[in-house]
């Protein structure tokens, strides 16, 4: 199994994603807390864009089922349903609604990973889950970190170095690229204090520095959800069929 790993959304758009699953990570925060909405029965995201597309979707939809959320630079934006903190994506709001979300980052990753012949939503939250979903899928791998505007940040890649390690550590013949070797050895760095990573990392000061300090030990938790929400027909939802599927056979 080849283990590759872009930077940036504009690195992901670069490579040939045919065959591939392609996870997509933005640690701080969109796929972290998508992963906490899933968790209090949110039933579906749909990525987009812009503001406008998204604002245009939801008025299009004419339904009560379906919430925008979003942020610019860590604000929510105005007249959204919810922003990009997992705070506010809880049970009362989120149970049973379709999130039409917008971010700066995280968002443009999962449209430039659409060509990837499986996509899955990863984190620090889920990685035992989905390091399963990528042994059963047994398919080339390609980690898309979200990055900072077009570039390397230090937070995505660590996680997706813990996911290569993971993969060793769970002897799985892997080759992993060079981009993947890079971050495996980041990871090794940080392992035994992530939450100190997310605090120390320039996007998780920027965070703290404009108010939102408590969402880094949410998005800092190991394996604290099983879910692997999956990208595909442009929406995010829980494959439950498939994860079912996989429960039989283990069990
Ligand atoms: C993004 O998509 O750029 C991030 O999730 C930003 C944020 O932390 O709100």
């Amino acid at each position: 199994m080849e283990i590759d790993l872009a930077f940036s959304p504009e690195e992901v758009e670069r490579k040939d994603l045919q065959g591939k699953a392609v996870v997509v990570i933005d640690v701080l925060r969109a796929t972290s807390t998508m992963i906490v909405a899933f968790e209090n029965g949110c039933a579906a995201f749909i990525p987009v864009g812009t503001i406008e597309e998204a604002r245009n979707l939801v008025a299009q939809k004419k339904s009560p089922d379906f919430l925008l959320g979003g942020e610019r630079g860590a604000i929510p934006v105005e007249g959204f349903h919810c922003g990009n903190s997992p705070r506010d994506y809880v049970r009362g709001r989120v149970k049973g609604k379709t999130v039409v979300l917008t971010t700066t980052n995280g968002t443009r990753a999962l449209v430039a990973s659409r060509k990837g012949a499986e996509i899955f939503v990863g984190a620090f939250l889920n990685l035992a889950a989905l390091i399963q979903r990528l042994v059963e899928s047994g398919r080339d791998v390609l980690i898309a970190c979200s990055g900072e505007k077009g570039f390397f940040c230090l937070d995505d890649t660590v996680c997706g170095g813990a996911m290569v390690a993971r993969l060793e550590e769970n002897g799985i013949a892997i080759r992993p690229r060079e981009s993947a070797q890079a971050a495996r050895i980041l990871y090794d760095r940080y392992a035994r204090d992530i939450p100190g990573l997310l605090r120390s990392c320039e996007w998780g000061q920027q965070l703290e520095r404009m108010g939102w300090g408590e969402d880094i030990p949410i998005c800092a938790q190991l394996d604290s959800s099983d879910l692997v929400p999956v990208f595909k027909g442009g929406r995010i939802f829980l494959d439950r069929s498939r994860s079912e599927e996989a429960k039989n056979r283990i069990d």
